[in-house]
């Protein structure tokens, strides 16, 4: 099993670099650095408000040769690119990686990953060891006070499709620890449509939910026949719903599949903007009363 202190961002591969980090910036709330040029690609780090201590890299190619527009052009991109997770040592990593079975990817002095196609479940993981001197993101909680913005309370979770729950719950299990997680309120999104699994970071930081078709016409099996195994979608909690559907209406951007529970006790309110909107991210943003009434 790898040892994983944290999450440090996850990463998005767009055309545009600007444009996204337009709307990250002026419908998210995010707080931009500086852009960076390397060679192939462009990036910048944003901060996500709230409490979740992430960042949201976007990358960018900016030559013909670069390696990213393979995957802006395959079948799962534009979107998530990578996630990175700290790890106290990158030599401990690797021969963790070697005892599951896996071989490390692109292995530098204090990088590794483990490749989408050769272990990685469709995805693509960094690991990265942390010094004083070299720490690529580290932010504090904060809120977000802007104008026109959702007003982020967290992230809450990063959604992976797989044909079999327990398989993939199985695997963030004993490849990096994440512990299977069962809320203690209502399942509000199972439905007949997919079948659903939960796990939480050791850092809390976020979840991993896992979603599985219930059957053969369920939106899981098309996206799983376009996609294969891969990451869905990824949620925010909002501060405020009235703030956030304002926002979204101020600019334009449309949301779908609105769905609320007006129940005292169980104040919620949920709905998707479409991948067309942020650049092939499919994002599920919800409010809820109370910590728990919504899962
Ligand atoms: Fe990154
Ligand atoms: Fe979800």
């Amino acid at each position: 099993m790898i040892e994983i202190l944290n999450v440090d961002h996850f990463c998005q591969a767009v055309p545009n670099l600007e444009k996204q980090s337009n709307f990250l910036q002026k419908v998210l709330g995010l707080v931009p650095s500086k852009i960076s040029h390397q060679p192939g690609f462009d990036n910048q780090v944003l901060s996500i408000p709230g409490s979740s201590r992430l960042g949201w890299e976007l990358m960018s190619p900016n030559a013909d040769d670069s390696f990213l527009h393979r995957f802006l052009d395959g079948a799962r991109g534009p979107g998530l690119h990578h996630l990175t997770m700290r790890v106290t040592s990158i030599r401990d990593t690797k021969d963790q990686l070697l005892e599951l079975g896996y071989e490390p990817w692109g292995v530098e002095q204090n990088v590794a990953y483990l490749h989408p196609q050769k272990g990685g479940q469709g995805f693509l993981f960094q690991f990265y060891e942390a010094s004083d001197e070299n720490v690529w993101y580290d932010t504090e909680p904060f809120a977000d006070s802007k104008k026109n913005t959702i007003g982020i309370k967290s992230v809450d979770h990063i959604a992976h499709a797989h044909q079999n729950v327990g398989e993939l719950v199985n695997w963030y299990h004993s490849t990096f620890g994440f512990s299977p997680y069962t809320g203690d309120s209502v399942n509000t999104s199972s439905g007949e449509e997919f079948k659903i699994g939960l796990l939480q970071l050791p850092s809390k930081q976020l979840k991993i939910e896992i979603i599985a078709p219930a059957h053969s016409e369920s939106f899981v099996q098309k996206f799983l026949n376009e996609r294969d195994t891969s990451v869905h979608h990824l949620t925010l909690e909002v501060e405020d719903w009235n703030r956030a559907t304002a926002a979204l209406a101020f600019h334009g951007i449309r949301t779908f599949g609105e769905r609320s529970n007006v129940g005292t006790e169980s104040l919620w309110n949920e709905a998707f903007i479409h991948p067309k909107e942020t650049d092939g991210v499919l994002l599920q943003i919800f409010w809820q009363a109370k910590p728990g009434l919504w899962e």
